[in-house]
This record gives C-alpha cells, sequence and structure tokens, in this order.
C-alpha cells in the first residue's frame, strides 16, 4: 500500500485507462480471430444491416454471434442501431478485415498475431537466457498469415505502382531478364513478377519448406511456366540475375550481412537489388505511434527471436533507413536511393553495386 499512497492517483487513473486500451485491442484482436476463422466476418461483408439471429441463420450458434457483435460493436469494428437491434460491417471496414483482395486488408494479422502470441513463453524464456526460438516451431498460421498480410498489396502495388519507381528496371522487365525474390515466403511477388513480366524467368527462394510449399502449389495453380521456388538461404543462391528483391526479410536474418554480400555478388553487371523494410523513422522517438507499436510488437514475438536463435544480431523492424544504407554500403553497395513511393508500412530502396 506505500507504493500506492505515493503515486500520483490521477496519472495512475490516465495509465489504467490507457491500459485497458491496450488489453481491449489485444481482446479484440481475439473476436475478431474467432469472427474470421469461423466465417462470421465474411457473412458479414455480404450482408447489410442485420440482426444477430438473421445472421447466425442455421450457420452459427446465435448466443455466440450475439456477444461477438456486441464485442466489435463496442470497439467500434461494427457499427450498432440500437433501436431495430441490428449490426453492420461498414464496407470501409469490410476492406481491411474481410476482403481478400483489396490491397488494405490487414486480415493476415488475425492469424499471425495469435500465432506469434502462441511463442510468448519461449520468447520470455530467451529473454532470461538469451538466444532466440527457432523459425520452424512457429505455427504454420504465422507462414500463412504473413502471407495473407502481404500478399493483397504485393499483387496489386508491386508492379504498378512500387516497380514502376524504377522505369529503366521496369524496361528490362518487359524485355526479360532473369529475377531472384530471397525470403519468398508463399511466393506473392514471384508470382506477380512472373504475371506482369512474361518475358522474364522468376525465382524464389526460401529457408522455410513450408512457404516453398504453399510457393510451388500457388505457382501450378497460376499456370505461369517463367516461375518456380527452391528451398535455400540467401547466402546460398547462385548468381547470374539482373534484380534481386527481398520483401520484409532482411531484418529477420541470421546473417543480414552476409546475405546482402551474396546479393551483391550474385547479380549480373548493372544489376539492381530492391529492398523493401518496414517504414520506420530512424530513431525510437520518430516511431511513437500505433504503427510503430505493432511493428516493435511482432519485432519483439517474431523477428528477433528468429534471428538471435542463430546467433544473429536481431536487427528487428525498426532498424530504419539509416542502418540499411550503413549495411548496404558496408556490404559492397555503393548505389542506395530510396523510392519515391509513398506507403505508411514499407520503404523501398534502389541498390546497385
Ligand atoms: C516476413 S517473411 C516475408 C515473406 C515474403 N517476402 C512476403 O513479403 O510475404 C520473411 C521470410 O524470410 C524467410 N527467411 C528467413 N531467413 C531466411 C534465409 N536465411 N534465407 C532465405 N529466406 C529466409 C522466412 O522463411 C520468411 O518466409
Amino acid at each position: 500500500m506505500d507504493a500506492v499512497s505515493s503515486v500520483d492517483r490521477d496519472k495512475v487513473w490516465q495509465f489504467l485507462e490507457r491500459f485497458t486500451d491496450l488489453a481491449a485491442g489485444a481482446a479484440t484482436v481475439g473476436v475478431l480471430a474467432v469472427a474470421d476463422r469461423a466465417g462470421l466476418l465474411a457473412k458479414m461483408a455480404e450482408t447489410e444491416w442485420v440482426t444477430p439471429l438473421e445472421l447466425a441463420g442455421g450457420q452459427f450458434a446465435p448466443r455466440y454471434v450475439e456477444e461477438i457483435l456486441s464485442a466489435l460493436a463496442s470497439a467500434a469494428v461494427v457499427d450498432h442501431d440500437p433501436d431495430s437491434g441490428a449490426f453492420r460491417l461498414p464496407a470501409e471496414h469490410a476492406a481491411v478485415l474481410a476482403d481478400p483482395s483489396s490491397p488494405y486488408s490487414m486480415a493476415g494479422w488475425l492469424d499471425m498475431l495469435p500465432g506469434v502470441m502462441d511463442k510468448i513463453d519461449a520468447v520470455a524464456q530467451a529473454t532470461v537466457t538469451g538466444g532466440g526460438v527457432d523459425l520452424s516451431s512457429y505455427d504454420d498460421r504465422v507462414v500463412a498469415g504473413v502471407d495473407r498480410a502481404n500478399a493483397p498489396a504485393i499483387r496489386i502495388l508491386l508492379t504498378r505502382r512500387w516497380l514502376p519507381a524504377m522505369p529503366e528496371v521496369v524496361k528490362r522487365l518487359q524485355d526479360g531478364i532473369s529475377i531472384a525474390d530471397i525470403g519468398c515466403g508463399s511466393g506473392a511477388a514471384a508470382l506477380a513478377m512472373a504475371t506482369a513480366y512474361h518475358a522474364s524467368r522468376v525465382i524464389g527462394y526460401d529457408i522455410d519448406p513450408r512457404a516453398i510449399e504453399r510457393a510451388r502449389l500457388q505457382g501450378k495453380a497460376s499456370g505461369l511456366d517463367n516461375v518456380s521456388f527452391e528451398v535455400l538461404t540467401g547466402e546460398e543462391i547462385p548468381g547470374g540475375f539482373d534484380l534481386i528483391t527481398t520483401f520484409d526479410v532482411i531484418h529477420d536474418l541470421a546473417d543480414p550481412e552476409a546475405v546482402l554480400v551474396r546479393i551483391r555478388d550474385a547479380l549480373n553487371p548493372g544489376g539492381t537489388y530492391l529492398l523493401m523494410e518496414p517504414n520506420v523513422g530512424a530513431s525510437l522517438e520518430d516511431n511513437m505511434h500505433p504503427r510503430g507499436t505493432l511493428l516493435y510488437g511482432i519485432s519483439v514475438l517474431y523477428c528477433l527471436p528468429q534471428s538471435l536463435v542463430s546467433g544473429g544480431p536481431g536487427l528487428g523492424t525498426a532498424w530504419g533507413p539509416v542502418r540499411a544504407e550503413q549495411l548496404c554500403r558496408k556490404a559492397g553497395f555503393t548505389h542506395f536511393r530510396r523510392l519515391d513511393i509513398d506507403n505508411p508500412f514499407s520503404a523501398f530502396y534502389e541498390i546497385r553495386v
């Protein structure tokens, strides 16, 4: 009680409010993940104002639907009309939560966040003893969630907005060049490039066989014959590429410098390396906002442990543009240019030897 009597009670109440906000956000992600997996979010996206009983139809248990909708209304995710007792998922919210083709989709976080929370004990252990958590021990849902989180924007924006920021590279892609996507995950970027540039040949490499299996399945379904996928680390890729890309990969690596050196050596003369990393400021003070909080959170629970487990530097999601440039120059690149692409989540760099 002594400790409590010496504190400013107003500030305690303020922080209680703040923590309640944080806990409410976490609980809402849990409820949204339930609604997503049950198919309720998808059903709401195709329904106008609806009562819980109508929404339940014969498909869902009404009492759960009622409580889920109440939780989501209280969190301002769905609208509620107190007169009719009806609820609605606004189209703008559905674009973020329930439309897999939307470039604004953040539904992948509903797989990723619960998936990485599952490793809290392992990360806590590593926080005490050092070391980390092996990537292969994260649930398959995290692999799928990364794809679900990143693929919608990649599919729509990579060949329409991001690569066109380098017009001379696009010209070469149209003429036909050799491309490697390192840390390709489930293959979204490699498939987008192979679709847009038929004369070019794309190969996706990833250390995780689960990701490569998913990428191969999607490659097969696409019917494209200019894309393939291989389980191989960034340190081991062969040479002979005109364009090498990494999307949200370098900060996760056990040995980012070795991979950057390998990328430098694997590029043909005049080749380009396109680096995409989280869009953060150069210092913690620049990242004091919810996007920064989310990025630091995923860093603690996922990115840092998988680098540190192999004795890596644990760059973390917020390593920022200054350190990115320093590391690329250290790896032997001399041209480093931030591309003029307006994206709240990602920053893009054109890099050459
Ligand atoms: C955050 S995910 C990004 C995946 C994909 N580029 C995307 O944007 O969806 C990072 C990827 O890097 C892969 N990775 C980690 N270490 C690697 C290494 N040393 N060599 C190749 N891939 C690696 C992981 O398996 C994972 O698929």
